[in-house]
């Protein structure tokens, strides 16, 4: 058993000492959660009796974290995406707000700067032969019901591979493959050819695959395209669709599965629609509408600024 000391006036007053709370410079507001993390941290090393050999693999663990740049990928794999997800929706419910198709996690691989296209774009430059086809289409609405013309929906996902352009180990892709930002057509209609992505995990032999491991979990995500979606007078929607019958749709270590967001993936093999999309063989259909939410008196009050790869 150990002392128990964090409640008393020496460790409450070094507290305020080490987050600033009694200097007149910096951020209030930083110190304000600083403090508070803090404070949890000592209770917890209190409480749990953490050894300073547990505490110093800590410190070790988030250099590595940091050196393999898997923040943002243990973000999701704790959940903590899919919390501030979870505090928008109770934000929406109590406001009255519906969202007709649902939000879930961003992840952290997009790219601003995605090829724009009007009404119809293709995804994958053909070098993934290992591709199967697909054709995903939809319109979008607008909070009103009707469709919405000249809304923007960006699209990305992976290869077969389960790598994402801008980053990928082998280096094969070409920048922006997989990734476009289509302009709903006067009908609001959006479509796209690419490949039916494949699922994928966090790196074996990475920090965050280790934290996983120890917490008995494993850290693989479904096969999944990651999708914003504006129009004025809207919200942005940051969602994701899973591809139907992969196994792991309801078992994503990031938690980004939600109802809503698992539309039937229909084979296609007939000449009629193989030729009515121009392709030479069959394809995968998926048909997925949105449906967005329009702004809270003006304001678009759950956008999320968050830093960002840009090319
Ligand atoms: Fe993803």
């Amino acid at each position: 058993m150990s002392a128990q000391i964090f409640n008393t006036s020496e460790v409450q007053e070094f507290l305020r000492l080490a987050t600033g709370l009694d200097q007149d410079g910096g951020s209030p507001r930083t110190k304000k959660i600083v403090h508070r993390i803090l404070s949890d941290l000592f209770k917890a090393i209190e409480d749990l009796d953490v050894t300073p050999d547990e505490y110093w693999a800590g410190i070790a663990y988030l250099n590595q974290l940091g050196a393999r740049g898997e923040a943002g990928l243990l973000s999701p794999g704790l959940g903590l995406d899919r919390y501030f997800d979870m505090r928008m929706d109770a934000q929406d419910a109590v406001l009255g707000v519906e969202n007709g198709t649902p939000r879930t996690i961003e992840g952290p691989l997009y790219v601003a700067g995605a090829p724009v296209e009007k009404g119809f774009a293709r995804l994958d430059d053909g070098s993934d032969k290992a591709g199967h086809t697909l054709v995903m289409h939809g319109t979008v609405y607008g909070a009103n019901g009707k469709p919405a013309p000249n809304a923007t929906v960006e699209v990305w996902h992976a290869n077969t591979k389960g790598f994402y352009s801008h980053f990928d180990p082998t280096g094969e892709q070409q920048p922006f493959n997989m990734r476009r930002t289509i302009v709903t057509d006067a009908q609001g209609r959006y479509k796209f050819q690419s490949i039916v992505p494949v699922g994928y995990g966090c790196p074996p032999d990475g920090p965050t695959q280790a934290l996983l491991n120890q917490l008995g979990r494993h850290g693989n995500r479904p096969a999944h395209i990651h999708l914003f979606v504006t129009a004025d007078g809207h919200r942005k929607l940051t969602t994701q669709i899973n591809i139907d019958g992969d196994p792991l749709v309801f078992d994503d270590f990031a938690y980004a599965t939600r109802e809503g967001l698992v539309p039937p993936l229909v084979e296609r093999t007939d000449a009629a629609s193989i030729q009515a999309n121009g392709l030479a063989g069959p394809f995968a259909e998926i048909v997925f509408d949105i449906r967005l939410s329009a702004l809270v008196q003006g304001v678009d009050n759950q956008i999320v600024d968050r830093p960002r790869l840009a090319a």
